[in-house]
Protein backbone atom coordinates (compact mmCIF):
# COMPACT_ATOMS: atom_id res chain seq x y z
CA UNK A 1 0.00 0.00 0.00
CA UNK A 2 1.38 3.75 -0.76
CA UNK A 3 1.64 5.78 1.55
CA UNK A 4 2.17 9.66 0.54
CA UNK A 5 5.54 10.99 1.67
CA UNK A 6 4.77 14.61 2.65
CA UNK A 7 8.75 15.16 2.01
CA UNK A 8 8.72 14.08 -1.32
CA UNK A 9 9.36 17.25 -3.49
CA UNK A 10 6.62 15.55 -6.38
CA UNK A 11 4.45 15.60 -3.48
CA UNK A 12 4.20 19.22 -3.26
CA UNK A 13 5.17 20.50 -6.65
CA UNK A 14 1.24 18.59 -7.53
CA UNK A 15 0.03 20.40 -4.57
CA UNK A 16 1.41 23.99 -6.40
CA UNK A 17 0.19 23.27 -9.17
CA UNK A 18 -2.83 22.06 -8.47
CA UNK A 19 -3.55 25.09 -6.24
CA UNK A 20 -2.56 27.14 -9.53
CA UNK A 21 -5.29 25.39 -11.30
CA UNK A 22 -7.77 26.01 -9.10
CA UNK A 23 -7.15 29.86 -8.34
CA UNK A 24 -6.68 29.94 -12.37
CA UNK A 25 -10.21 28.01 -12.86
CA UNK A 26 -11.91 29.98 -9.92
CA UNK A 27 -11.15 33.19 -11.79
CA UNK A 28 -11.89 32.35 -15.19
CA UNK A 29 -15.39 30.60 -13.61
CA UNK A 30 -16.06 33.96 -11.82
CA UNK A 31 -14.86 35.91 -14.29
CA UNK A 32 -17.17 34.47 -16.53
CA UNK A 33 -20.36 34.34 -14.00
CA UNK A 34 -19.82 38.22 -13.84
CA UNK A 35 -19.57 38.61 -17.42
CA UNK A 36 -22.51 36.44 -18.20
CA UNK A 37 -24.71 38.20 -14.75
CA UNK A 38 -25.54 34.86 -13.53
CA UNK A 39 -26.62 35.06 -10.42
CA UNK A 40 -27.07 38.98 -10.14
CA UNK A 41 -30.34 41.09 -10.98
CA UNK A 42 -30.29 44.55 -11.81
CA UNK A 43 -32.52 47.68 -10.95
CA UNK A 44 -32.70 51.08 -13.54
CA UNK A 45 -30.21 53.71 -13.16
CA UNK A 46 -29.96 56.71 -14.54
CA UNK A 47 -32.42 56.52 -16.99
CA UNK A 48 -35.35 58.67 -16.25
CA UNK A 49 -34.38 61.32 -18.80
CA UNK A 50 -34.92 58.32 -21.86
CA UNK A 51 -38.05 57.49 -23.50
CA UNK A 52 -39.14 54.74 -26.26
CA UNK A 53 -39.71 56.88 -29.59
CA UNK A 54 -41.16 55.67 -33.24
CA UNK A 55 -42.79 52.23 -31.66
CA UNK A 56 -43.22 49.79 -34.54
CA UNK A 57 -41.69 51.76 -36.60
CA UNK A 58 -38.06 51.99 -35.61
CA UNK A 59 -37.75 48.87 -34.84
CA UNK A 60 -34.87 46.49 -34.76
CA UNK A 61 -32.74 49.37 -35.14
CA UNK A 62 -29.55 47.47 -35.08
CA UNK A 63 -26.90 50.24 -35.32
CA UNK A 64 -26.69 54.22 -35.51
CA UNK A 65 -24.63 56.73 -37.55
CA UNK A 66 -24.35 60.31 -36.97
CA UNK A 67 -23.28 62.66 -39.43
CA UNK A 68 -20.22 65.00 -37.53
CA UNK A 69 -20.54 67.65 -39.84
CA UNK A 70 -24.80 67.70 -39.22
CA UNK A 71 -25.81 65.62 -36.27
CA UNK A 72 -28.30 64.22 -38.30
CA UNK A 73 -29.09 60.68 -37.43
CA UNK A 74 -28.84 57.68 -39.65
CA UNK A 75 -30.84 54.71 -38.45
CA UNK A 76 -30.50 51.14 -39.86
CA UNK A 77 -33.40 49.03 -38.75
CA UNK A 78 -35.85 46.32 -39.90
CA UNK A 79 -38.70 44.10 -38.78
CA UNK A 80 -37.60 41.69 -36.04
CA UNK A 81 -39.29 38.48 -38.01
CA UNK A 82 -36.76 38.68 -40.59
CA UNK A 83 -33.82 38.48 -38.34
CA UNK A 84 -34.28 35.35 -37.22
CA UNK A 85 -32.35 34.11 -40.37
CA UNK A 86 -28.85 35.23 -39.52
CA UNK A 87 -29.16 35.81 -35.87
CA UNK A 88 -30.43 31.87 -35.82
CA UNK A 89 -29.62 30.73 -38.89
CA UNK A 90 -30.21 26.65 -37.62
CA UNK A 91 -33.77 27.55 -37.01
CA UNK A 92 -36.30 27.35 -39.53
CA UNK A 93 -36.90 30.10 -41.47
CA UNK A 94 -39.98 31.34 -42.74
CA UNK A 95 -39.66 32.95 -45.82
CA UNK A 96 -43.59 33.20 -46.41
CA UNK A 97 -43.90 35.82 -43.39
CA UNK A 98 -40.96 38.12 -44.65
CA UNK A 99 -43.60 40.72 -45.16
CA UNK A 100 -41.41 44.28 -44.77
CA UNK A 101 -38.07 44.64 -46.35
CA UNK A 102 -34.98 46.57 -44.07
CA UNK A 103 -35.16 50.19 -43.68
CA UNK A 104 -33.38 53.37 -43.35
CA UNK A 105 -34.28 56.11 -41.46
CA UNK A 106 -32.94 59.85 -41.15
CA UNK A 107 -34.01 61.51 -37.81
CA UNK A 108 -33.26 64.77 -36.59
CA UNK A 109 -32.34 66.85 -32.92
CA UNK A 110 -36.60 66.88 -32.13
CA UNK A 111 -37.33 62.91 -32.83
CA UNK A 112 -38.48 63.85 -36.59
CA UNK A 113 -37.73 60.87 -38.90
CA UNK A 114 -38.35 59.77 -42.24
CA UNK A 115 -37.45 56.59 -44.65
CA UNK A 116 -34.77 56.73 -47.23
CA UNK A 117 -35.87 54.49 -50.46
CA UNK A 118 -33.43 52.09 -51.08
CA UNK A 119 -33.07 52.74 -55.31
CA UNK A 120 -31.27 50.88 -58.21
CA UNK A 121 -30.14 52.68 -61.99
CA UNK A 122 -32.30 50.52 -64.28
CA UNK A 123 -30.91 49.28 -67.68
CA UNK A 124 -32.11 51.82 -69.53
CA UNK A 125 -31.10 54.99 -67.01
CA UNK A 126 -34.13 55.21 -64.87
CA UNK A 127 -34.34 54.66 -60.58
CA UNK A 128 -36.37 51.61 -59.33
CA UNK A 129 -36.82 50.44 -56.24
CA UNK A 130 -33.80 48.22 -55.06
CA UNK A 131 -34.34 44.30 -57.02
CA UNK A 132 -32.09 42.55 -54.13
CA UNK A 133 -32.69 41.06 -50.34
CA UNK A 134 -31.50 43.64 -48.09
CA UNK A 135 -31.29 43.16 -44.31
CA UNK A 136 -29.22 45.07 -42.65
CA UNK A 137 -26.95 44.36 -39.70
CA UNK A 138 -24.12 46.91 -38.88
CA UNK A 139 -23.61 49.57 -41.27
CA UNK A 140 -21.25 52.82 -41.99
CA UNK A 141 -20.62 56.12 -43.61
CA UNK A 142 -18.35 57.60 -45.99
CA UNK A 143 -18.01 61.38 -46.40
CA UNK A 144 -16.53 62.72 -49.39
CA UNK A 145 -13.63 64.88 -47.94
CA UNK A 146 -14.15 67.19 -50.57
CA UNK A 147 -17.32 67.21 -50.49
CA UNK A 148 -19.11 66.29 -47.33
CA UNK A 149 -22.66 66.32 -48.90
CA UNK A 150 -21.71 63.50 -50.54
CA UNK A 151 -22.06 60.27 -49.16
CA UNK A 152 -21.84 56.59 -49.57
CA UNK A 153 -23.39 54.08 -46.82
CA UNK A 154 -21.69 50.70 -46.46
CA UNK A 155 -24.27 47.91 -45.00
CA UNK A 156 -23.77 44.36 -44.13
CA UNK A 157 -26.27 42.80 -46.17
CA UNK A 158 -27.29 39.51 -44.80
CA UNK A 159 -28.69 38.38 -48.27
CA UNK A 160 -30.34 34.44 -48.72
CA UNK A 161 -27.94 33.15 -51.10
CA UNK A 162 -24.71 34.61 -49.17
CA UNK A 163 -24.03 37.29 -46.63
CA UNK A 164 -22.61 40.46 -48.77
CA UNK A 165 -21.84 44.37 -48.27
CA UNK A 166 -24.24 46.53 -49.50
CA UNK A 167 -22.79 50.07 -51.05
CA UNK A 168 -25.37 52.68 -51.39
CA UNK A 169 -24.03 56.62 -52.78
CA UNK A 170 -26.70 59.61 -50.85
CA UNK A 171 -26.56 62.87 -50.93
CA UNK A 172 -27.35 64.69 -48.15
CA UNK A 173 -31.31 66.00 -47.69
CA UNK A 174 -32.39 63.95 -50.68
CA UNK A 175 -35.20 61.14 -50.24
CA UNK A 176 -33.56 58.05 -51.61
CA UNK A 177 -29.93 56.64 -51.99
CA UNK A 178 -28.81 54.92 -55.00
CA UNK A 179 -27.21 51.19 -55.35
CA UNK A 180 -23.66 51.39 -56.08
CA UNK A 181 -22.83 47.66 -55.91
CA UNK A 182 -22.82 44.30 -53.78
CA UNK A 183 -19.80 42.38 -53.04
CA UNK A 184 -19.18 39.75 -51.58
CA UNK A 185 -16.34 37.30 -50.89
CA UNK A 186 -15.29 34.02 -48.90
CA UNK A 187 -13.35 35.81 -46.40
CA UNK A 188 -16.78 37.94 -45.63
CA UNK A 189 -18.33 34.76 -44.36
CA UNK A 190 -20.07 36.11 -41.31
CA UNK A 191 -19.98 39.79 -41.30
CA UNK A 192 -20.95 42.16 -38.68
CA UNK A 193 -20.19 44.98 -38.80
CA UNK A 194 -18.66 47.61 -41.12
CA UNK A 195 -15.93 50.58 -40.90
CA UNK A 196 -16.23 52.53 -44.59
CA UNK A 197 -12.88 53.73 -45.22
CA UNK A 198 -13.54 55.43 -48.96
CA UNK A 199 -16.33 54.97 -51.53
CA UNK A 200 -15.36 51.16 -52.15
CA UNK A 201 -12.81 50.31 -49.10
CA UNK A 202 -13.96 49.10 -45.89
CA UNK A 203 -12.68 46.77 -43.02
CA UNK A 204 -15.66 44.49 -41.72
CA UNK A 205 -15.79 42.16 -39.06
CA UNK A 206 -16.46 38.14 -39.28
CA UNK A 207 -17.76 37.46 -35.84
CA UNK A 208 -17.85 33.34 -36.35
CA UNK A 209 -15.85 30.93 -38.26
CA UNK A 210 -19.07 28.63 -38.24
CA UNK A 211 -22.20 30.42 -39.07
CA UNK A 212 -24.19 27.34 -38.25
CA UNK A 213 -24.74 23.85 -36.16
CA UNK A 214 -22.70 22.20 -33.54
CA UNK A 215 -19.66 23.63 -34.38
CA UNK A 216 -21.40 27.71 -34.07
CA UNK A 217 -22.29 27.01 -30.30
CA UNK A 218 -18.69 25.46 -29.86
CA UNK A 219 -17.17 28.16 -30.73
CA UNK A 220 -19.20 30.80 -28.61
CA UNK A 221 -19.35 28.95 -25.83
CA UNK A 222 -15.83 27.40 -25.56
CA UNK A 223 -14.62 31.67 -26.85
CA UNK A 224 -12.88 30.34 -29.44
CA UNK A 225 -10.80 33.02 -31.07
CA UNK A 226 -12.09 32.71 -34.68
CA UNK A 227 -13.70 35.71 -35.81
CA UNK A 228 -11.30 38.27 -37.84
CA UNK A 229 -11.26 41.39 -39.52
CA UNK A 230 -11.13 41.97 -43.42
CA UNK A 231 -9.98 44.35 -45.52
CA UNK A 232 -11.47 45.15 -48.95
CA UNK A 233 -9.08 47.62 -51.07
CA UNK A 234 -9.95 50.11 -53.63
CA UNK A 235 -9.63 47.69 -56.05
CA UNK A 236 -12.14 45.77 -54.46
CA UNK A 237 -9.59 42.70 -53.39
CA UNK A 238 -10.35 41.25 -49.96
CA UNK A 239 -7.52 40.17 -47.25
CA UNK A 240 -7.60 39.22 -43.87
CA UNK A 241 -6.56 42.52 -41.78
CA UNK A 242 -6.71 41.39 -38.48
CA UNK A 243 -7.50 37.28 -37.31
CA UNK A 244 -7.63 35.20 -33.73
CA UNK A 245 -10.76 37.47 -32.44
CA UNK A 246 -12.58 36.07 -29.96
CA UNK A 247 -16.36 37.02 -32.07
CA UNK A 248 -15.55 40.83 -33.38
CA UNK A 249 -18.65 42.79 -32.98
CA UNK A 250 -18.40 46.50 -33.37
CA UNK A 251 -15.64 48.72 -35.14
CA UNK A 252 -14.98 52.35 -34.75
CA UNK A 253 -12.34 54.44 -36.13
CA UNK A 254 -10.73 57.73 -34.15
CA UNK A 255 -7.71 59.57 -36.38
CA UNK A 256 -5.51 56.40 -36.51
CA UNK A 257 -7.19 54.13 -33.79
CA UNK A 258 -8.88 51.44 -35.03
CA UNK A 259 -11.54 49.78 -31.84
CA UNK A 260 -12.80 46.38 -32.20
CA UNK A 261 -15.29 44.58 -29.91
CA UNK A 262 -15.08 41.36 -28.55
CA UNK A 263 -17.64 39.59 -27.44
CA UNK A 264 -16.73 36.59 -26.02
CA UNK A 265 -13.43 38.26 -24.55
CA UNK A 266 -15.10 40.71 -23.41
CA UNK A 267 -13.50 44.15 -24.34
CA UNK A 268 -12.31 46.26 -27.09
CA UNK A 269 -9.07 45.29 -29.16
CA UNK A 270 -6.74 48.67 -30.20
CA UNK A 271 -5.47 48.37 -33.63
CA UNK A 272 -3.38 50.65 -35.78
CA UNK A 273 -3.05 50.63 -39.68
CA UNK A 274 -0.05 49.27 -40.60
CA UNK A 275 -0.36 50.07 -44.52
CA UNK A 276 -2.02 47.70 -47.12
CA UNK A 277 -5.23 47.06 -44.93
CA UNK A 278 -3.34 44.91 -42.20
CA UNK A 279 -4.17 46.23 -38.56
CA UNK A 280 -1.62 46.13 -35.99
CA UNK A 281 -2.14 44.99 -32.17
CA UNK A 282 -1.79 48.00 -30.01
CA UNK A 283 -3.78 46.23 -26.99
CA UNK A 284 -6.79 45.65 -25.13
CA UNK A 285 -9.40 47.07 -22.60
CA UNK A 286 -10.87 44.29 -20.66
CA UNK A 287 -14.83 44.96 -19.41
CA UNK A 288 -15.36 42.58 -16.09
CA UNK A 289 -18.62 42.42 -16.56
CA UNK A 290 -20.72 42.40 -19.39
CA UNK A 291 -20.55 41.56 -23.30
CA UNK A 292 -20.11 44.18 -25.49
CA UNK A 293 -22.45 45.11 -28.95
CA UNK A 294 -21.72 48.34 -31.42
CA UNK A 295 -19.26 50.38 -30.87
CA UNK A 296 -19.80 55.16 -31.23
CA UNK A 297 -16.64 57.18 -31.44
CA UNK A 298 -17.55 60.69 -30.15
CA UNK A 299 -15.60 62.33 -33.39
CA UNK A 300 -15.18 65.31 -31.26
CA UNK A 301 -13.71 64.21 -27.91
CA UNK A 302 -12.35 60.55 -29.26
CA UNK A 303 -14.58 58.97 -26.69
CA UNK A 304 -15.99 55.50 -26.98
CA UNK A 305 -19.98 54.68 -26.52
CA UNK A 306 -20.43 51.17 -25.67
CA UNK A 307 -23.22 48.99 -25.12
CA UNK A 308 -22.87 46.24 -22.75
CA UNK A 309 -25.61 42.77 -22.67
CA UNK A 310 -25.33 42.32 -18.59
CA UNK A 311 -27.29 38.90 -18.69
CA UNK A 312 -26.27 37.17 -22.03
CA UNK A 313 -28.02 34.12 -21.69
CA UNK A 314 -31.51 36.31 -20.75
CA UNK A 315 -30.58 38.35 -24.08
CA UNK A 316 -30.04 35.50 -26.45
CA UNK A 317 -33.88 34.16 -25.03
CA UNK A 318 -35.30 36.98 -26.19
CA UNK A 319 -33.54 37.46 -29.32
CA UNK A 320 -35.55 34.43 -29.73
CA UNK A 321 -39.10 35.82 -28.74
CA UNK A 322 -38.85 39.37 -28.87
CA UNK A 323 -42.73 39.70 -28.80
CA UNK A 324 -42.26 39.07 -25.25
CA UNK A 325 -40.96 42.90 -25.52
CA UNK A 326 -39.26 43.36 -22.75
CA UNK A 327 -36.19 40.64 -21.10
CA UNK A 328 -37.55 42.05 -17.21
CA UNK A 329 -33.90 40.38 -16.50
CA UNK A 330 -31.90 41.24 -19.56
CA UNK A 331 -30.23 44.41 -18.16
CA UNK A 332 -28.24 46.61 -20.31
CA UNK A 333 -25.00 49.02 -19.33
CA UNK A 334 -23.86 52.14 -21.36
CA UNK A 335 -20.25 52.95 -20.41
CA UNK A 336 -18.05 55.73 -21.91
CA UNK A 337 -14.14 55.46 -22.31
CA UNK A 338 -11.94 58.12 -22.24
CA UNK A 339 -7.92 57.63 -23.49
CA UNK A 340 -6.00 58.61 -20.49
CA UNK A 341 -4.04 62.04 -21.02
CA UNK A 342 -1.22 59.66 -20.50
CA UNK A 343 -2.10 57.91 -23.64
CA UNK A 344 -0.95 54.49 -21.65
CA UNK A 345 -4.52 52.65 -21.63
CA UNK A 346 -8.71 53.94 -21.02
CA UNK A 347 -10.77 54.93 -17.84
CA UNK A 348 -14.42 53.06 -18.08
CA UNK A 349 -16.76 55.31 -17.22
CA UNK A 350 -20.20 53.94 -16.33
CA UNK A 351 -23.73 55.69 -17.60
CA UNK A 352 -26.67 54.03 -17.16
CA UNK A 353 -28.18 51.06 -16.67
CA UNK A 354 -31.21 49.22 -17.47
CA UNK A 355 -33.05 46.67 -16.21
CA UNK A 356 -34.68 45.52 -19.66
CA UNK A 357 -38.27 47.42 -19.09
CA UNK A 358 -37.02 50.36 -21.41
CA UNK A 359 -34.33 48.83 -23.43
CA UNK A 360 -34.67 44.95 -23.95
CA UNK A 361 -30.96 44.78 -25.06
CA UNK A 362 -29.26 47.60 -26.78
CA UNK A 363 -26.78 46.98 -29.47
CA UNK A 364 -25.60 50.51 -30.36
CA UNK A 365 -25.38 54.01 -28.38
CA UNK A 366 -24.54 56.81 -30.52
CA UNK A 367 -24.44 61.01 -29.57
CA UNK A 368 -26.29 63.13 -31.45
CA UNK A 369 -25.83 67.06 -31.30
CA UNK A 370 -27.61 69.34 -33.43
CA UNK A 371 -28.96 73.12 -33.12
CA UNK A 372 -27.34 72.71 -28.82
CA UNK A 373 -29.13 69.46 -28.45
CA UNK A 374 -27.16 66.60 -27.07
CA UNK A 375 -28.72 63.10 -26.38
CA UNK A 376 -27.82 59.50 -26.67
CA UNK A 377 -29.86 57.46 -28.94
CA UNK A 378 -30.22 53.93 -28.37
CA UNK A 379 -30.82 51.12 -30.82
CA UNK A 380 -31.30 47.35 -30.75
CA UNK A 381 -31.52 44.53 -32.99
CA UNK A 382 -34.50 43.20 -31.94
CA UNK A 383 -36.46 46.17 -30.02
CA UNK A 384 -39.84 47.70 -30.97
CA UNK A 385 -38.81 51.03 -30.52
CA UNK A 386 -35.82 53.40 -30.32
CA UNK A 387 -34.93 54.81 -26.84
CA UNK A 388 -33.68 58.57 -26.48
CA UNK A 389 -32.11 59.88 -23.14
CA UNK A 390 -31.85 63.43 -23.27
CA UNK A 391 -29.70 63.72 -20.85
CA UNK A 392 -26.32 62.12 -20.99
CA UNK A 393 -23.77 63.13 -18.46
C1 LIG B 1 -45.54 43.64 -27.54
O1 LIG B 1 -45.80 44.85 -28.23
C2 LIG B 1 -46.65 44.71 -29.33
C3 LIG B 1 -46.75 46.04 -30.08
O2 LIG B 1 -46.74 47.13 -29.20
C4 LIG B 1 -48.03 44.20 -28.85
O3 LIG B 1 -48.88 44.01 -29.95
C5 LIG B 1 -47.82 42.87 -28.11
O4 LIG B 1 -49.04 42.44 -27.55
C6 LIG B 1 -46.81 43.02 -26.99
N1 LIG B 1 -46.51 41.71 -26.42
C7 LIG B 1 -46.58 41.45 -25.11
C8 LIG B 1 -46.25 40.06 -24.69
O5 LIG B 1 -46.87 42.30 -24.29
C1 LIG C 1 -25.15 57.43 -13.11
O1 LIG C 1 -24.56 58.68 -13.50
C2 LIG C 1 -23.43 59.10 -12.71
C3 LIG C 1 -22.92 60.44 -13.20
O2 LIG C 1 -23.85 61.17 -13.87
C4 LIG C 1 -22.31 58.08 -12.85
O3 LIG C 1 -21.23 58.46 -12.03
C5 LIG C 1 -22.82 56.70 -12.44
O4 LIG C 1 -21.81 55.74 -12.69
C6 LIG C 1 -24.07 56.34 -13.25
N1 LIG C 1 -24.57 55.04 -12.77
C7 LIG C 1 -24.61 53.93 -13.53
C8 LIG C 1 -25.08 52.69 -12.86
O5 LIG C 1 -24.28 53.89 -14.68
Amino acid sequence: MAVLDLHSPVIWISAAVFAIGISVLYQNVGHALNVLGIGKTYTSVNTTSCHQIGIGVLHGCEDIVVDPNTGLAYLACGSLKPRQHWLHPDDEYDLAHESEADHVYVMDENGKYSDIKLLETASDGSLQPLSQDFRVHGFDIYWDPHDPQDMTFIFINHQLVHNAVSIFSYRHGSHHMVHVETVHSDLLHSPNNVLAMSKRAFYATNDMKYTRGIMREISIYAQLPHGHVVYRNEDGLFSVAAANIRYPNGIAKYKTWIYVASCTDPGVHIYKEDGDGKLSFQGRIVYSDGVPDNLFVDPGSGQLYSTLFLKSREVHKYFKHPSLNTTRVAATKIVRLTQRNTGEGFDIESLLIDSGDLMPTATIAAIQRRNQIRRMLIGCAMCNALVVCSDVA
